[in-house]
C-alpha cells in the first residue's frame, strides 16, 4: 500500500516542528517547508531514523507571492501527493498599526492568509479526487476577538476561522476534512519574534500540536486547546463585541503595561 504523505509549513520549529514528530511517528512520509533550511535539514534526519519515514525539506519564504507556486513545482519534480496538509507556518506584528513596519504587516497577510488559502486551493482538488485528505490550519484564539496593537495578526487568524469552518462545510461527505486550531499562548519562538513578553503561563507547543493533531485525524472542525483557552473563547462568544475590544485593547496596549504598578494590574485582572 501507497504511504500517505503530509506537507507541514513552519516546520522549522515550535508548533510545526511537533506536528511533524505526530505525523511521522504515524508513519507518514513529510514534506517539511519554512525559510531555515538547516533545522529543515536537522529534523529531516531525526525523522527518516527514528520513525523510518521519507522527509523532503523545501527552503521557501511564504511571504513571497511565487512560493506557493515553488513549493508545487517541487512536489510535481518528486511525484509527491499531499493527503494531509498542516498550514502552521505564521508570525505576528505587534505595537501601534499607524508605527509598525509596512512590510512586516503585509508580509504578516502573506504568511497567515494568502500562503494558507492558496495552498489550500491548490492541494484541495486532488484530495476530493482521491476521496481522502486532512487539512489542518492553524489559527489562534485571537481568531474569536479584535486585537488591539496586534490588530492585522488578529485579523488573519479570525480570517482563518471563518476560512476553515466554510470548507469545512463544503467539503463535507466528500472525505476530505477542514480543522480549524486555535491555541492560546504557547512556549515557542513566536512571542521573541513579536518582541512581546509574555506576563502568564503558556501552554508547551507539543501539549498543542497533539491537539490539533488529534483532531485532524478525527476530522474535528474546531479544536481550542486547554481548558483556559476554551474558558477565554467561550467568554469572548458572551462580551459585547466592543467591551471585549476595549479589554483586549488595554491588556496589549504596551504603555498601559509599563505603567501599571502591579496593585493596578492586579485589580484590572480580577
Ligand atoms: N505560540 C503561540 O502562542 C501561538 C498562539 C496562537 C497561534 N499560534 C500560531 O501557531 C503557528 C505556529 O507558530 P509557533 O508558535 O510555532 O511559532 P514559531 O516557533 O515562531 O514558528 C513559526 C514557524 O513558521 C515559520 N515561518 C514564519 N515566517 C515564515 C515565512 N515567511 N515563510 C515560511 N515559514 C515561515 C517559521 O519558520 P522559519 O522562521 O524557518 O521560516 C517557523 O517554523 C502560527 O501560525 C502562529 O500564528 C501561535
Amino acid at each position: 500500500m501507497l504511504r500517505k504523505t503530509a506537507l507541514i509549513t513552519g516546520a522549522s520549529g515550535g508548533i510545526g516542528l511537533d506536528l511533524a514528530v505526530l505525523a511521522a511517528r504515524d508513519g507518514f512520509d513529510c514534506v517539511l517547508i519554512a525559510r531555515n533550511e538547516k533545522k529543515l535539514i536537522e529534523l529531516k534526519h531525526v525523522l527518516e531514523k527514528r520513525y523510518q519515514i521519507k522527509a523532503y525539506t523545501f527552503a521557501a519564504d511564504l511571504s513571497q507571492p511565487d512560493s506557493v507556486s515553488h513549493v508545487l513545482s517541487y512536489l510535481e519534480e518528486h511525484e509527491l501527493t499531499i493527503d494531509l496538509l498542516f498550514n502552521n507556518a505564521g508570525f505576528a506584528t505587534s505595537g501601534r498599526f499607524a508605527e509598525i513596519d509596512p512590510s512586516e504587516d503585509i508580509n504578516s497577510i502573506h504568511v497567515n492568509v494568502v500562503a494558507l488559502t492558496e495552498l489550500t486551493k491548490r492541494l484541495v482538488p486532488g484530495m476530493i479526487d482521491r476521496g481522502f485528505g486532512r487539512i489542518l490550519n492553524v489559527a489562534s484564539v485571537a481568531a474569536f476577538m479584535p486585537g488591539p496593537y496586534m490588530s492585522v495578526y488578529y485579523a488573519t487568524k479570525a480570517y482563518v476561522l471563518s476560512f476553515s469552518e466554510a470548507l469545512a462545510s463544503e467539503l463535507d461527505g466528500s472525505g476530505v476534512t477542514v480543522t480549524c486550531l486555535c491555541p492560546g499562548p504557547t512556549d515557542t519562538n513566536f512571542f521573541d519574534r513579536a518582541q512581546i513578553t509574555l506576563p502568564f503561563k503558556s501552554m508547551p507547543s507539543h501539549l498543542v500540536a497533539f491537539a490539533g493533531y488529534r483532531g485532524t485525524l478525527k476530522g474535528k472542525r474546531v479544536v481550542v486547546p486547554g481548558a483556559s483557552n476554551r474558558a477565554m473563547v467561550t467568554f469572548a462568544k458572551f462580551l459585547p463585541r466592543r467591551l471585549l475590544t476595549e479589554v483586549t485593547g488595554r491588556i496589549q496596549n504596551p504603555d498601559q503595561q509599563q505603567q501599571e504598578t502591579p496593585e493596578e494590574e492586579a485589580a484590572f485582572s480580577s
